[in-house]
């Protein structure tokens, strides 16, 4: 049984059609690029996927269960800009989804508990390489540092699916190319499935193992709303490892040259 499994979806706002049947499963640890051309309903399809939107007809379901209609801790969500609070600290905006959910009422933790989501927090901070910046403000922190704050509170809650919006699209070419880099390492050392859409093309085949291509095959102006985006191309580029299989260490990770390069996949590097 695959991970994700998506049956005959369509979504419709009001009478504009914006995906038309789509059927597809993602398997467990996939690392899924969706691309196609600007409103062609990503964003919406990724906005099912959380929960906010639900198919208007069609069912999407994660481990066999239909899709529960509001997001939740299994998904993890980090957008192309405004993931992150500009009134919290790093260190806050980290520790705030698992605060809320152990205290819905006052969102805040106290004691031996506060304590424990406070090192989690700090050692998430660390492995996106933002130690030393868990006290600033969002305003204070760069693009990219912004982004892998969020990076680091969407896998606070060890969500079992990633989903990410064009999250490197504002970022200047080398602190992209850092960036894409450090999402494969976190994506080889865990039990993620990632869903990310993208506008760049080599993103899509130097981070995917697979390439999802929506596309509106009718695009004659009078039909336009009557027609929706179906998958126009899938492009299997590497098998998704199995479920619940060792995570990737290798002797030469923090290599730049080898981060990122799965083993026996020589040429397709994220950095
Ligand atoms: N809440 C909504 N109400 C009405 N229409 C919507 C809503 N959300 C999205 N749409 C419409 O659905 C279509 C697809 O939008 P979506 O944002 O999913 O596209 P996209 O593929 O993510 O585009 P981009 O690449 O520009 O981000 C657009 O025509 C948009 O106007
Ligand atoms: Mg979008």
């Amino acid at each position: 049984m695959s991970f994700i499994q998506v049956e005959k979806v369509w979504k419709e706002y009001d009478d504009q059609i914006v995906l038309e049947d789509l059927s597809f499963e993602i398997e467990a640890r996939a690392f899924l690029m969706l691309v196609g051309p600007s409103g062609c309903g990503k964003t919406t399809f990724l906005r099912m996927l959380l929960g906010e939107e639900a198919p208007t007809r069609g069912r999407i379901l994660i481990d066999g269960k239909p899709l529960v209609a509001e997001p939740d801790s299994d998904r993890g969500v980090v957008f192309q800009r405004y993931s992150v609070f500009p009134h919290l600290t790093a260190l806050r905006n980290v520790m705030f989804g698992a605060e809320l959910a152990q205290a819905p009422l006052l969102g805040r933790l106290f004691g031996a508990k506060r304590r424990a989501v406070e090192d989690k927090a700090r050692v998430l901070l660390a492995e996106v390489g933002l130690a030393g910046s868990e006290d600033k403000y969002p305003a204070a922190l760069s693009g990219g540092m912004q982004q892998r704050l969020a990076l680091a509170q969407a896998l606070m809650r060890r969500p079992k699916v990633l989903l990410l919006d064009e999250p490197f699209g504002a970022l200047d070419p080398g602190i992209r190319s850092d960036i894409q880099a450090l999402m494969k390492r976190l994506w080889n050392e865990t039990h993620l499935t990632v869903v990310m859409v993208t506008h760049d093309l080599p993103e899509a085949f130097r981070l995917g193992t697979r390439i999802l291509a929506f596309e509106r095959s009718r695009n004659r102006p009078e039909e336009r709303a009557r027609y929706g985006a179906g998958i126009a191309k899938d492009i299997e580029i590497w098998p998704p490892r199995i479920a619940g299989g060792k995570p990737f260490t290798s002797p030469g990770r923090d290599d730049p040259a080898a981060r990122g390069a799965e083993p026996g996949r020589p040429g397709l590097q994220a950095s």
